[in-house]
């Protein structure tokens, strides 16, 4: 593991303790779950084998097993990857549920094991500077027709860049930034990069077709500013409606604090 991956696993580490509980408390998170998992089921079949990448304390590996799917949950941290086999052992989804412990950039480290879906939320990509390190595996993993849905944070967030206007204007256009912006997490800091549509596009090349992409969160607030959804619900609502009608139109689908990206594996 790289020294700058050590790090990100120990913030993550420390943050599986209380991930769960502050995901279930935050209600725009919940919302843009169940947006997320709308988005999945249209080219989910329930006889995909689906192999999570940064699957964290496992919550969507648990949903999608439910559902009757096979899944591979990865993560780099020894925190998340705890989770995940504790939640195997409460769960009864013996053969269904699968952990290891992995650097979605060491995915060659998977053997003899073949993918109908690769799926990967809310943000664990934005921790590689080039999603390229990713996708040179995949390939080799998936059958052809495969499809790939990734929820990512862009580089044009509205939401942040209307800090500006606040006079915050290093934090607007941080995303921008192209070496990196600092994060920190749980007393620990790491680097993370922010991805546009179009280094997506290039990072998968010609063997992905891209069938569908949206927006998440582009006029209304992310969910660090839940307290914004609770104490305005008419303003949140009112935005949430704007972000529903223009999310999937050119240019919000690939605007937001977060994008959704959805591609189909054509084979080599
Ligand atoms: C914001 S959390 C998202 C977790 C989960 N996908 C969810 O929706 O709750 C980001 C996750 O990315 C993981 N991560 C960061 N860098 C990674 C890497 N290089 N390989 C695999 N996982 C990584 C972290 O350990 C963490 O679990």
């Amino acid at each position: 593991m790289t020294s700058s991956f050590q790090i990100v696993n120990q913030a993550f580490s420390k943050q599986s303790a209380h991930y769960d509980a502050d995901d279930l408390q935050n209600s725009i998170l919940k919302e843009w779950r169940a947006h997320v998992y709308n988005h999945v089921h249209p080219f989910l079949k329930p006889e995909h084998h689906m192999l999570e990448l940064n699957a964290g304390t496992g919550l969507d590996a648990l949903y999608f097993a439910s559902c009757g799917n096979t899944v591979l949950a990865t993560d780099l941290s020894d925190g998340m990857v705890r989770e995940i086999s504790r939640k195997m052992q409460q769960h009864s989804l013996t053969g269904r549920l699968n952990v290891q412990q992995l650097s979605y950039d060491a995915l060659n480290q998977i053997k003899d094991k073949k993918f109908d879906y690769v799926f990967s939320n809310f943000g664990g990509l934005n921790c590689i500077d080039d999603l390229s390190k990713v996708t040179m595996h995949l390939p080799a993993l998936l059958n052809k027709g495969a499809f790939v849905t990734w929820v990512i944070m862009p580089k044009v967030s509205i939401w942040e860049m209307t800090g500006f206007l606040k006079g915050h204007g290093r934090k607007a256009f941080r995303r921008w930034k192209k070496n990196g912006v600092m994060a920190h997490l749980e007393g620990e800091y790491f680097k993370t990069y922010y991805h546009s549509l179009s280094d997506i596009r290039n990072a998968f090349g010609a063997s992905f077709r891209c069938i569908q992409t949206e927006g998440l969160g582009i006029l209304s607030p992310p969910p660090h500013r839940d307290d914004l959804a609770r104490n305005r619900p008419l303003m949140y609502a009112a935005l949430r409606k704007i972000d529903k009608q223009v999310r999937s139109s050119f240019p919000f689908n690939r605007w937001g604090d977060h994008i959704i990206v959805t591609f189909q594996y054509q084979g080599q």
